[in-house]
């Protein structure tokens, strides 16, 4: 009986792309099984749920004190779930710290929302897989954009990762299972696909069934043929497998949008080494400028951690040297943070001071600045296409590029959804702002 009543769920997500749509299934599985619909009102919901990351540990540590918060804050009778990477590493322990939590669910569990919701105490964190754990009800988000997984899990042992250990092996979802949902997306309205993986590129290597292995490019040229689609995005590829014939695709593919995440983590060979990334300075100097030849507009973006244990002056040098040559248009910016679970954990005794790590962090920071102002600057007087997605309080319509960059213009709903051509008239580090050409 108690299902027919409309309950309302107040959700945070935490961490990466990933998340965000494993957050967006647990919305709509609890819409269409619970009757659940979200609220923005901590206060007013009958279920609270924190879809964590833990990639880095402040994030971890600030857990207990936002769930703390949250049980401050519930109403009455209000059930609270941990959902993500940290449910799945540390599982039962979350009850132990914070006995008012009712349920624990893994990242690689998500599907099993509706069965835990109403279970005080269940805990569901194994890492199990088929293919029937990756379908969902439909989500309702943006008409415009989609995001659809396309691999679980991550098979490297980048040696500072906790990834491997919360989301389990890589198996990849079935090429049919990806088409489909991005048919329904497309037949909802979506433009846009962004396609979501820990390590998208070595798509294809296994499946939870016997079926033969197949490569990321062939996905890509698959799902460029939905008519209707007209902008394939993806995140997060890895350098080591950016081959001649993804570079390839990428640059004549006219519906993969030429932006790409290039994560460098260090520009040391010795330090790439000791993170076991299997590629070399060289290597990732020589991709880079590959897709710089064959796509003159690309925006590249990546993920730099500094001090590693046993980053000399000279490997953090070796770093600068790469972000130099390569200008990147985004760079997220880590300090190295050790992680349970994790290889790098043996290099104790090699740890960098906080202060140098610090410094090095602001270093690149600054000079990252400095790129960003000289590429975004040089934008200006050009005439970019944008596909509007977001209508703002203040008049402003916003939407990104084909390479990823945001625009804002004067405008109405009338643009969203569309294609539109705008002449730039100015630029921040972070975005483009122009005029509607008539
Ligand atoms: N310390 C710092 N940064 C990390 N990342 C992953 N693990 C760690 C860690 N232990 C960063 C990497 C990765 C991004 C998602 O998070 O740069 O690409
Ligand atoms: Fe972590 Fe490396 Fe896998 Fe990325 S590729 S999720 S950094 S182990």
């Amino acid at each position: 009986m108690d299902e027919k009543i409309d309950k309302k769920l107040f959700i945070q997500t935490l961490g990466c792309q990933m998340n965000d749509t494993d957050s967006q299934h647990i919305i709509a599985e609890l819409k269409q099984h619970k009757n659940y619909t979200t609220t923005d009102n901590i206060e007013d919901a009958d279920l609270i749920i924190i879809n964590t990351c833990s990639v880095r540990e402040k994030p971890v540590s600030k857990l207990f004190s936002e769930i703390g918060q949250f049980n401050v804050k519930k109403k009455e009778g209000a059930k609270i779930g941990v959902c993500g990477c940290t449910a799945s590493h540390l599982g039962k322990d979350i009850m132990k710290r914070a006995p008012y939590v009712d349920f624990v669910l893994g990242a690689r569990n998500i599907s099993k929302i509706k069965d835990v919701v109403d279970t005080k105490g269940a805990v569901e964190i194994d890492i199990d897989y088929d293919d029937s754990t990756y379908q969902f009800a439909s989500t309702s988000t943006s008409l415009y954009k989609t995001s659809v997984n396309i691999s679980v899990g991550c098979d490297k042992e980048c040696t500072y990762c906790i990834v491997p250990a919360t989301r389990g092996d890589e198996i990849s979802i079935p090429p049919e299972m990806i088409i489909e949902q991005v048919k329904k997306d497309v037949a909802r309205g979506a433009k846009e696909v962004t396609l979501l993986g820990q390590n998208v590129n070595s798509y294809g290597r296994r499946f939870s069934d016997k079926r033969e292995k197949t490569t990321f490019t062939k996905l890509l040229q698959e799902v460029s043929k939905i008519d209707g689609l007209e902008r394939i995005r993806f995140t997060s590829p890895h350098p080591l497998h950016m081959d001649d014939e993804f570079i390839e695709e990428f640059a004549k593919n006219p519906k993969i949008s030429k932006c790409i995440h290039m994560p460098l983590q260090s520009g040391s060979t010795q330090i790439l080494k000791a993170m076991r990334r299997g590629y070399t300075k060289e290597w990732f100097l020589n991709r880079a400028k590959k897709i710089r030849e064959m796509v003159p507009d690309v925006r590249i973006t990546t993920d730099i951690i500094v001090a590693f244990p046993g980053e000399t002056e000279e490997d953090f040098e070796d770093t600068i040297d790469v972000i130099k040559q390569v200008k990147f248009d985004q760079i997220f910016n880590f300090k190295y943070s050790p992680r349970p679970n994790t290889a790098a954990l043996e290099l104790k005794d090699l740890e960098i001071a906080d202060e140098i790590g610090s410094a090095r962090l602001t270093e690149v920071i600054e000079l990252h600045k400095v790129h960003q102002t000289e590429l975004m600057e040089s934008n200006i007087g050009n005439t970019v296409t944008v596909l509007f997605d977001n209508l703002r309080p203040n008049g402003e319509v916003s939407g990104y590029t084909d390479n990823f960059c945001q625009v804002f213009v004067k405008g109405s709903d009338e643009l969203l959804g569309k294609f539109i051509d705008v002449k730039v008239t100015s630029a921040t580090r972070t975005a483009l702002k122009g005029e509607v050409v008539k």
